[in-house]
């Protein structure tokens, strides 16, 4: 199959590693892709943003699958472009992209499909945020309602950071201020080809920079799957899967279908487990970085027919597909300053070092050069790369993930060192 990736992340990466673990032969393209991404696919100096420049390049090649990574060209209406030309694209249309693009529109397909999710309250002027805070009380949670890579949400004590916090948000239109809600979080995904609906296998992400989950929000910082605590809770994984399937995935596909906005991707469920049930905290639509890194490598079917399937409308001529028990975790390395303010430029060592790690992988994120030969790679971004590594517990995927790290040099980079420590013991 020819397929074409749209993204630069480690997300794209992991795509492109589980599609070239395949036994059938792809030819793979990434628009614009990153270094790493240049050993395992050929890269396209293309502006993933730019629909015509996309659908002309898929013409060309005679691409048959286009899978969207990233939420930006959806939110742009990119797949709309393609579909319309009979492309088979993973990935919504710019309609039911909102579902992501929008917190309030998230929150009104939710209240339509009867999908719990906690109390939220829209506010546009600095005083309907100061009673909505006062209504629901510390901790207060605020979040920006477009799109902000994972930090337009702040979960704080402190009254005034959750008012500057709006403070800075409300030019941009109204922000939500939402109930607290408390408990283990799960990112599920599901491949939908906007009628039948598919689940992948639970993974937990670490949003916060810190250990012990301190520090401000990130767009992840590491995860693992699967999470053998949920059988505990709900009798087994499986269980969890069927009712969050039955509970949240399917309204939310039927109520998105019923209103001519069919979802033809992935839906990202961010879920709390709270004491009172399972609660939406969120919905993505694409795959989650950095979970599609622990999710892939455990699926045991091929990812091109699945999201083929999802893309050409044929999914229920898939059975649900099923992951093997590896014990998965990754790491994120990060630049210096992130998320603030992360300093890139910065060259990174060791990388093919790491990779000689047993059941050790590395996946790109930010990474650039080396523009002459013989000179460095450097880091473009704030997260970095990450380290995926397996093992057949998680003590051993750990161990395998750090010492691979150890590896690694980037000045000022960090990395948590307490991912997927709780369930390695
Ligand atoms: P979001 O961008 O909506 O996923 O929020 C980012 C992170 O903020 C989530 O992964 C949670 O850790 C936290 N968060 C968001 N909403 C809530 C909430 N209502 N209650 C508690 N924590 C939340
Ligand atoms: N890991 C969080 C996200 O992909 O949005």
């Amino acid at each position: 199959m020819k397929i074409l990736v749209l993204g630069s992340g480690a997300r794209e990466h992991a795509i492109i590693l589980r599609l070239r673990s395949e036994q059938t032969d792809h030819e793979i393209y990434a628009a614009p892709g990153n270094a790493g991404i240049a050993n395992d696919a050929t890269l396209v100096d293309i502006d993933a943003l730019d629909a015509a420049a996309v659908e002309r390049f898929a013409n060309d090649t005679g691409i048959d699958l286009v899978i969207i990574g990233p939420e930006a060209p959806l939110v742009a209406g990119v797949a709309d472009v393609l579909r319309e030309r009979g492309i088979p694209v993973f990935g919504p249309g710019r309609a039911a992209a909102q579902l992501e693009g929008s917190k309030a529109f998230a929150k009104r397909i939710m209240d339509e499909a009867g999908v719990p999710t906690g109390q939220a309250i829209h506010a546009s002027t600095l005083a309907e945020v100061e009673t909505a805070l006062d209504k629901l009380g510390a901790p207060y949670v605020v979040k920006a309602d477009g799109l902000a890579a994972g930090k337009g949400v702040i979960v704080t004590n402190d009254r005034d950071a959750a008012v500057d916090h709006a403070r800075s948000y409300l030019p941009a239109g109204p922000v939500l201020i939402e109930e607290f809600l408390s408990g283990e979080e799960v990112s599920l995904f599901f491949l939908s080809d906007g009628d039948t609906v598919r689940a992948l296998s639970p993974a937990q992400d670490f949003k916060r920079a810190h250990n012990n989950d301190e520090g401000p929000n990130t767009g992840g910082m590491g995860a693992y799957s699967p999470l053998p605590w949920l059988a505990d809770q709900f009798g087994s994984v499986q269980a969890f899967v069927d009712e969050v399937t039955e509970t949240v995935a399917v309204p939310v596909i039927r109520q998105l279908d019923s209103e001519g906005t069919p979802f033809i991707g992935l839906l990202y469920a961010g879920l709390i487990i709270t004491e009172k049930g399972i609660r939406v905290i969120e919905f993505n639509a694409r795959f989650g970085d950095p979970e599609t890194q622990v999710v892939l490598p455990r699926l045991r079917e091929d990812l091109s027919q699945l999201l083929l399937a999802a893309a050409s409308g044929h999914l229920e001529d898939h059975e649900q597909p099923t992951f093997t028990d590896d014990a998965v975790i990754t790491v994120v390395l990060a630049s210096e300053g992130y998320p603030e303010a992360p300093q890139t430029g910065r060259h990174l060592d060791g990388l093919d070092h790491a990779a000689e790690v047993e059941g050790a992988w590395l996946v790109h994120a930010a990474t650039g050069g080396p523009d002459a030969p013989g000179g460095a790679l450097v880091a473009t971004g704030g997260r970095v790369l990450n380290v995926v590594a397996q093992g057949t517990d998680f003590a051993t995927a750990r161990e395998r993930a750090y010492t691979a790290l150890e590896r690694i040099t980037l000045d000022g980079g960090h990395y948590r060192t307490d991912i997927a420590a709780r369930v390695s013991s």
